[in-house]
């Protein structure tokens, strides 16, 4: 398995197999499918919202690098007269800046540094990238999400319902039955006072998701943000959104904000800090979202800068993982030399002999902490073996 690792690895440098999913299954006996906003996908790496996703030529780049799916760059709701509330996120801010940042325990990571937030450009525009990106999305199997920042107003104050109305119909007049909606609680709401009120984030994740679901029939994600406040009101706010009925999946938990340079960041203090807070979720109340039929779990977001690290979110319950900083780091720091950028980081993420995908499920499947079904070892049912029961 050694020797076949450090072939793949090797030739895969300059392109990917066709068909990775199924090469992993018939050389690995791995079937690295993933799951996503209620559907499967190819692979369990998918694009987190941001300034990768803002054009119909990057995603289909990602469409044909093999990525599982797509989450388009936030836009901010507005109402029929283009009012938007949140219009003060909508900044245009183009420098981004990729560069090593060292955790709290030490270990140098990715951080991208960038002070922008929401889609600066008009809402028209985002439904025709919204259109084009599911046309390419539906021709390569890959699911494309569009993400909104709706009106979260200060406690005691009235939801914008008219830019909750406006926004999601408009997008589901273009995706159907099929339309993904991902609700961005941003870590730059932590910049906002409004974000320092408890109750206000908790009224927040009660209403929400029944405002938009009032407006169209829309498949509904709720990614959170981390929180300035410690361990156990994560815990609950994750708890409160993943038993709401009108949350359909939950993605876990975006950037960490810093306070004295007022920028959001990544890194290992994400990974550890989102590891710690669902171990902790799961010994108080299980598995995520378990009681649903079709699948229970979460997308994860943070740090996945490795098939290893998507393989420690996915013991916790993750069934898939949006990805931004490893989607940009410098080109040197990729092994494969040729393809676009998504298509380089896969190949690291699935094939690195000692960081990749394959080598840390084959390795599951040797120590029994996953056991084979139907003669594979399934990336989904990481989430199920014993020791990932603390509770
Ligand atoms: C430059 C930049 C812009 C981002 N913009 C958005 C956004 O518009 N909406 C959103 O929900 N998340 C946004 N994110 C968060 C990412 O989607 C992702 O969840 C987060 O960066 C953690 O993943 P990572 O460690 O792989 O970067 C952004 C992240 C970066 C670095």
């Amino acid at each position: 398995m050694r020797a076949r690792i450090l072939l793949d690895f090797a030739r895969f440098k300059s392109h990917l197999p066709a068909d990775i999913a199924a090469h992993s299954r018939e050389h690995y006996r791995v079937d690295p499918t993933g799951w996503f906003a209620g559907r499967p996908v190819r692979l369990p790496f998918g694009k987190g919202a941001g300034q990768l996703s803002m054009t119909a030529k990057e995603v289909r780049a990602d469409a044909e690098a093999g990525l599982g799916f797509v989450v388009l760059k936030t836009v901010i709701a507005q109402d029929a007269a283009g009012a938007a509330t949140m219009a003060g996120w909508a900044i245009h801010e183009s420098a981004m800046d990729v560069g090593p940042r060292v955790s709290r325990t030490g270990r140098t990571g990715w951080t991208v540094t960038w002070k922008g937030r929401g889609w600066d450009r008009p809402f028209d525009d985002y439904l025709a990238l919204y259109r084009e990106a599911r046309a390419i999305g539906e021709a390569a199997g890959m699911p494309v999400a569009a993400s909104v920042k709706y009106h979260l107003p200060p406690l005691g104050a009235a939801f914008q319902e008219p830019e909750y109305a406006y926004t999601t119909t408009r997008l589901a007049e273009i995706g159907g039955a099929g339309t993904i909606l991902e609700k961005d609680f941003s870590p730059t709401l932590a910049a906002d006072d409004r974000s320092d009120e408890r109750d206000a984030i908790l009224r927040w994740i009660a209403e929400v998701p029944a405002l938009v679901k009032r407006q169209a029939p829309v498949t509904l994600g709720m990614k959170l943000m981390n929180a300035l406040f410690d361990d156990d009101f994560q815990v609950e706010m994750l708890d409160a959104a993943a038993r709401n009925p009108d949350v359909d999946f939950v993605t876990l938990f975006n950037r960490l904000w810093d306070p004295e340079q007022r920028v959001a960041y990544g890194g290992w203090d994400l990974s550890d800090r989102n590891l710690r807070v669902l171990d902790r979720h799961r010994a108080l109340h299980g598995p995520v979202m378990a009681r649903r039929a079709a699948m229970p779990g979460f997308t994860a977001t943070g740090n996945i800068g490795s098939g290893r690290m998507m393989v420690e979110y996915g013991l916790r319950g993750a069934t898939s993982g949006q990805i931004h900083t490893f989607f940009q780091l410098p080109r040197s720091a990729y092994a494969a030399d040729e393809g676009s950028a998504t298509a380089r980081a896969l190949h690291a993420l699935l094939y690195h002999p000692e960081e990749g995908l394959l080598v840390w499920m084959v390795h599951l499947g040797e120590t029994g902490d996953l056991q084979p079904r139907d003669g594979l070892l399934h990336f989904l049912d990481l989430g199920h073996g014993p020791a990932r029961h603390p509770d």
